[in-house]
């Protein structure tokens, strides 16, 4: 008989929000009433075995999900939480992201197993360039281009592994399939959604707390 394989979803907390400038962490800020993590733990732990937080440190949070002190960076704080857990593979995803439905979680979890490295992804649909001086240098090539959202799985062992050669080289990445990929694993790209787009800016925020409304009213249709 085999071991159903365990899966852990780690939400990575830690941030300041110092682009949105509100002045406390911006994993506690609310939209329509609720946090962004509370909306990141709703959403992921209905599909996992288990949720584990990275939160600032000297903050709690009351949420029954595990918790755990995050580091200086992003990715410190990834590191933390990957040390933090048994499961055979594990969702990373942002507490940043707060509209994150079961379909994408659902498409990461399928692919992941077999793959072993997995990013939500969108393909671009804005005309992209490199700029040179702040002028228009040339165009990229769109048809190839995806922008990479979270959540990101992977089979644990191998971002472990990531993780651990790019703190030995001092090598610093945004996310983690960045990580993954530098350190050679094969990232597939699955469909995200133009509703994970990450809180980061005051106008995200707006956009954001605008739509929390239809969002919730949807969630109580689906109840
Ligand atoms: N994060 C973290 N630990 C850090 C920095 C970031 O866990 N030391 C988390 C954030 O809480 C967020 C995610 O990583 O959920 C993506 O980071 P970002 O959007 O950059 O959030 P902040 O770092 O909080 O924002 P800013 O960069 O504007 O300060
Ligand atoms: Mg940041």
């Amino acid at each position: 008989m085999t071991t159903p394989l365990k899966f852990a979803a780690l939400i990575p907390a830690a941030g300041s929000g110092s682009r949105l400038g509100f002045g406390i962490p911006k994993a506690f800020v609310e939209l329509h009433g609720k946090t962004l993590l509370q909306r990141a733990i709703e959403n992921l732990s209905p599909l996992v075995d288990e949720v584990v937080i990275a939160l600032p440190e000297g903050q709690d949070f009351d949420t029954s999900a595990r918790k755990i002190v995050g580091g200086s960076t992003r990715q410190d704080s990834v590191f933390r939480l990957l040390q933090a857990t048994e499961a055979d593979f594990v969702l990373i995803h942002d507490a940043a992201r707060p509209f994150l439905g079961q379909k994408v979680i659902e498409r990461i979890k399928s692919r992941v197993v077999q793959s072993g490295a997995v990013t939500a992804a969108l393909p671009a649909t804005d005309t992209l360039v490199h700029t040179s001086g702040g002028f228009w240098g040339y165009l990229v090539d769109r048809s190839k281009t995806w922008a990479v959202q979270t959540p990101q799985a992977f089979r644990k062992n191998l971002i472990l592994d990531a993780h651990l050669k790019a703190l030995q080289e001092g090598f610093d990445a945004t996310d983690d399939a960045g990580l993954a990929n530098k350190y050679g694993a094969n990232v597939e790209l699955v469909l995200g959604d133009a509703k994970l787009f990450k809180v980061t800016t005051p106008a995200d925020f707006e956009l954001a707390e605008a739509f929390a409304q239809l969002w919730d009213r949807k969630k109580e249709d689906q109840a």
